[in-house]
C-alpha cells in the first residue's frame, strides 16, 4: 500500500497528467489499496469492466451508515447536513432524485439552447476585440454558472461569490467524501443558500427553488436539511464540472490541431466530438463508494466497510475499451463512457452539461477561429482537487 505522504496523488505530474499513473494503476493493481493525501485509505479501481460494473453493483453503496459506522471526521461531514441524492443509498435516493428529476429532462432543457446560445454570444462579445482572453474566467465559468444560477433563482450580481466559495468546497473534498477538512466556503455557502431558501418561502417563484420547496411526492415533501443540501448539490455540481468539460476540452482541442481543424470544417460533428472530450478529459476523474460486503473486484479481497475510489478516468482510458485511449478522436465518440457514472447515480444533469459543451465548443470555434493558446502548454497550471480535474486558467489569444 502506498502512504498518504508519498502518494502519486500529491504530485505535480500526477496533476499534469494522471493517465500515466492510471495506466500503470490498470496493468499492475486494477484494485489497489492506497492512503490519500488527506490519510484516508480508499481502493483505487481503474478498469473499465471493473469500474462499470462497480457503479451497477448494489453491494456498492453510497451512504457509509449503509456500510459501517462513520469515523470521527466523516461524522462531522454528515453532521454538517450533506444530505443528498449524491450521498443517498434506495429508497432515500429516489425519493430525493425524483423531486428534482423533472427539471432535468431532455424536453425542457433543450428548450434553453436559444438562451444558452445567447449567453455564450455576449461573454465572447465583451472579449472579442481584446484578441486575448483567460477562458476559464471570461466564458468556461460564467456560461454555466449563469445558466444554473437562473434556473434556481440566485440573483446574477451574486455569481462571483459561488465561485470563491465552491472552489473552497471543491478543495476541501465536501462533495466527494466524507473525510472533508472544514474551510469558510462551506459555512458561507450554507448561510447564503438557507437565506435564499427562507426569501423564495416567503415569496415563492417561477425557478428550481420554488418548485423544490413545493415539490411534493407521494405526499412527501424534502426536509429543510435535504431542501438545502440539493440547493447546494444542484447549484456546485451544476457548473464546477462544466466548467472543466469547457476547459479541459479546449486544452485538448487545442492540442490537437487535426481535430480542431475537423470540427472547424464540419460542424455535424459536435455531438460525437462532445462524447470524445467527455471521455478523453473527464471532468470529474474519480467517484466514492463503499462496501456494504466483502467483494472481489480484479482478484483482490475487499472487506466490507472498505473505502473504494472508481476512477472514471481511468476505465475511460482503458485500452480494453477504446483502441488508443491516449488520442483524442472526434469521429469516434459515443456515448458508452462513465464520464457521467452509470447506474441509479447517472448524471442527472447530463443533458444540460451536453448542450452547454456542444454550444461553448461550436460557439468558440465558429467565433474565434484563429484561436490558439497564449502560453505554452507546460505552463497551464491545474486546480488543487483531484476528483474533480480541472484548470486554474487557459491563456488564449485568438
Ligand atoms: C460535464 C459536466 C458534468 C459531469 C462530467 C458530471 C458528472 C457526474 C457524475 C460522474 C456523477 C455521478 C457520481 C457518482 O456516481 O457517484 C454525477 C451526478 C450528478 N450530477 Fe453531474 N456532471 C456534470 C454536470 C452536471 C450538471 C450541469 C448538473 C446540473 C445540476 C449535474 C448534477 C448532478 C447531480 C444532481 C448528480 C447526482 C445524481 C445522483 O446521485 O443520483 N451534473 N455527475
Amino acid at each position: 500500500m502506498t502512504k498518504g505522504s508519498d502518494s502519486p496523488l500529491k504530485t505535480v505530474s500526477y496533476k499534469a497528467n494522471p493517465y500515466t499513473f492510471y495506466a500503470q494503476l490498470r496493468e499492475e493493481a486494477p484494485a489497489q489499496k492506497t492512503m490519500l493525501p488527506n490519510g484516508v485509505e480508499v481502493y483505487l479501481v481503474t478498469r473499465y469492466q471493473d469500474v462499470q460494473a462497480g457503479l451497477k453493483d448494489a453491494r456498492l453503496v453510497k451512504d457509509i451508515h449503509n456500510a459501517r459506522q462513520p469515523g470521527i471526521l466523516e461524522k462531522l461531514g454528515i453532521d454538517l447536513g450533506i444530505s443528498n441524492m449524491l450521498r443517498a443509498d434506495p429508497p432515500e435516493h429516489t425519493r430525493l432524485r425524483s423531486l428534482a428529476n423533472e427539471a432535468f429532462k431532455p424536453v425542457y432543457i433543450n428548450q434553453m439552447r436559444g438562451h444558452i446560445q445567447d449567453i455564450a454570444n455576449q461573454l465572447l462579445d465583451a472579449v472579442q476585440a481584446a484578441g486575448r482572453m483567460d477562458l476559464i474566467a471570461d466564458f468556461a465559468f460564467p456560461l454555466p454558472i449563469t445558466v444554473i444560477s437562473e434556473m434556481i433563482g440566485v440573483p446574477a450580481g451574486d455569481h462571483q461569490k459561488f465561485r470563491e466559495w465552491s472552489s473552497d468546497l471543491i478543495a476541501s473534498g465536501a462533495l466527494s467524501s466524507e473525510n472533508f477538512h472544514l474551510g469558510p466556503g462551506l459555512l458561507q455557502l450554507g448561510n447564503y443558500v438557507r437565506q435564499l431558501i427562507a426569501d423564495h418561502r416567503r415569496h415563492p417563484r417561477e425557478d428550481l427553488v420554488s418548485q423544490l420547496i413545493a415539490a411534493e411526492q407521494d405526499g412527501d415533501r424534502l426536509s429543510d436539511r435535504e431542501l438545502l443540501s440539493t440547493v447546494i448539490l444542484l447549484l456546485i455540481a451544476g457548473h464546477e464540472t462544466t466548467v472543466n468539460l469547457i476547459g479541459n476540452g479546449m486544452l485538448a482541442l487545442l492540442q490537437a490541431p487535426d481535430q480542431l481543424a475537423q470540427l472547424q470544417n464540419n460542424p455535424t460533428l459536435i455531438k460525437p466530438a462532445v462524447e470524445e472530450i467527455l471521455r478523453f478529459v473527464n471532468p470529474v476523474q474519480i467517484v466514492n463508494r463503499y462496501a456494504s460486503e466483502d467483494i472481489e473486484i480484479a482478484g483482490q479481497k475487499i472487506p466490507r466497510g472498505s473505502h473504494l475510489q472508481l476512477v472514471l478516468a481511468a476505465a475511460n482510458h482503458d485500452p480494453a475499451y477504446v483502441p488508443d485511449p491516449d488520442k483524442l478522436n472526434i469521429t469516434h465518440g459515443e456515448a458508452r463512457h462513465v464520464a457521467f457514472s452509470q447506474g441509479i447515480h447517472y448524471c442527472l444533469g447530463a443533458p444540460l452539461a451536453r448542450l452547454e459543451g456542444e454550444i461553448a465548443f461550436a460557439t468558440l470555434l465558429r467565433r474565434l477561429p484563429g484561436i490558439h493558446l497564449a502560453v505554452a502548454p507546460e505552463q497551464v497550471e491545474w486546480r488543487p482537487a483531484f476528483e474533480l480535474r480541472g484548470l486554474k486558467a487557459l491563456p488564449v489569444a485568438f
